[in-house]
């Protein structure tokens, strides 16, 4: 690893929590179960997988949809490529344990130049970006994709709209952090009342040059009650206890009102009335 590199990188990028945080790192690979669980598994939308060698997957995290992945199609090659040094030696070193010798891990800016050849992957994979992406990074990114897959290769993206919810704090705390994405331009809707990306990512694979074939929808409920609701109530407190200071540094609340707020929602989240879903989609198409 380039660690002059992952300085500078680090330095420049917009991810709205620390990479390099073990906590987050540990949120995250909650996080990767809960979707894939949501989702409905690893490829729920049945592409065809018969002809897929190369496997890219762009901020991959700790790099558990990846390693997944490769344990069950071991024919499969797979890249992960994420930002943050910390997780890609806990993903390199989950391979190793896991002796997947078909996957490695790179630090690398996905809101650059990918140091990837021409038609390299069969299928590039993007879960989750809009957290990092500003809305002017997107088309970008798009194009390198469109660059390093292989033609008649899969680009596969899933975003999701979070915390639809009766919780009043849980719902101003999403408020605030969507009005933050806004101003920070990470945020498509223009009036701050959604994150937007999921409405945005058929225009912007087309806008690429792929050809959509299809979208699909998925939710995960974590209401009271429910299986997930422990561990994405557990996954938002820890997701907005890291996001405190890009919160405070976008100035949407005073340090005062989020501590309030976040103690508020800590209460609602926890009783037995609770009721909250987000929303997933999932767009592919090929090159
Ligand atoms: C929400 S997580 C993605 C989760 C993962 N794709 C999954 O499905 O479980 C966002 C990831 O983006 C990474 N990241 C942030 N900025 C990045 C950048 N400029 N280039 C590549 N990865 C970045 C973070 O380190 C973090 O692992």
């Amino acid at each position: 690893m380039d660690e002059n590199a992952t300085s500078a990188n680090q330095q420049t990028n917009s991810y709205v929590i620390d990479a390099e945080n073990a906590a987050e790192m540990a949120r995250l690979m909650l996080q990767d179960h809960m979707l894939t669980q949501a989702m409905g598994g690893l490829f729920p939308e049945q592409i065809n997988l018969t002809e897929t060698r190369r496997v890219l997957d762009i901020a991959c995290g700790p790099g558990g949809w990846l390693l997944e992945v490769m344990k069950q199609y071991p024919h499969m090659q797979g890249v992960g490529i994420d930002i943050s040094q910390l997780m890609m030696e806990y993903a390199t070193g989950a391979a190793q344990r896991e002796k997947l010798q078909n996957v490695y891990f790179r630090v690398m800016d996905a809101s650059r130049t990918l140091d990837f050849p021409d038609n390299s992957f069969d299928l590039v994979n993007g879960r989750i970006l809009a957290g990092f992406l500003s809305t002017q990074q997107w088309p970008p990114l798009l194009a390198e994709c469109y660059r390093i897959t292989k033609p008649g290769g899969i680009l596969r993206l899933t975003e999701a709209e979070w915390g639809i919810t009766n919780s009043t704090a849980y719902d101003r705390m999403t408020g605030l952090m969507i009005k933050a994405g806004l101003q920070s331009g990470h945020a498509f809707s223009p009036g701050g009342r959604t994150v937007g990306t999921t409405a945005m990512l058929r225009r912007l694979m087309l806008q690429a040059g792929y050809q959509v074939l299809g979208q699909k929808a998925s939710a995960l409920d974590y209401s009271a009650g429910t299986q997930a609701h422990k561990s994405n109530v557990h996954n938002f407190q820890v997701f907005y206890k890291l996001a405190q200071p890009f919160l405070a540094q976008m100035e949407v609340a005073t340090q005062e009102e989020l501590d309030h707020l976040y103690a508020q929602m800590e209460v609602e989240m926890l009783a037995e009335d609770f009721c909250a879903v987000d929303y997933y989609l999932t767009v592919w198409g090929h090159k």
